[in-house]
């Protein structure tokens, strides 16, 4: 039998002591352990950005790395981004701009989104392009997450 490992990692501002095996997927722990489903698993290679999270403040893909490694870190999902009554601006652009259809890729893009608007507060068509290239979605075709993007930076910027 393969020993545990213990292990310490906040969630969503939550901190979570347990012992998982090494080779547990951090993307596993999220859905399994936390019970955390929004973080979705598609391709379980690191290509189609479904699994997307925050791990201190960076998007990273959690299917490519072990919850091991997220020991005495940080993580978001997005689950913590907002709730049904108070949406963060990103989800009420994506709602408004009909950005999504099944919405089986959409966690993946908020994440990577709310990562790249926090450093990039006007971005262009061809740079949302760009930021959004990691991130596939089988639904849509595109044009109306790029609208979204755009239409979230202006609702940040007046937030801010
Ligand atoms: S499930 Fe992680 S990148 Fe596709
Ligand atoms: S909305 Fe269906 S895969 Fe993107």
């Amino acid at each position: 039998m393969t020993q545990k490992v213990k292990i310490n990692i906040t969630v969503n501002g939550v901190p979570y002591e347990r012992e998982v095996e090494p080779r547990l997927l951090l993307s596993d722990f999220i859905r399994h352990d936390l019970g955390l489903t929004g973080t979705h698993v598609g391709c379980e290679h690191g290509l189609c950005g479904a699994c997307t999270i925050l791990f201190d403040g960076q998007s990273v893909r959690s299917c490519i790395m072990f919850a091991v490694m997220a020991d005495g870190h940080k993580i978001e999902t997005v689950e913590s981004l907002g709730t049904p009554e108070h949406l963060h601006p990103l989800q009420e652009a994506f709602m408004e701009k009909h950005a999504l259809q099944c919405g089986f890729c959409t966690p993946g893009f908020l994440m990577t989104l709310v990562d790249y608007l926090g450093d990039n507060k006007n971005p262009t068509d061809e740079e949302i392009r760009e930021a959004i290239d990691g991130n596939f979605c089988r639904c849509t075709g595109y044009e109306n997450i790029v609208e979204a993007v755009k239409l979230a930076a202006k609702k940040m910027a007046a937030h801010s």
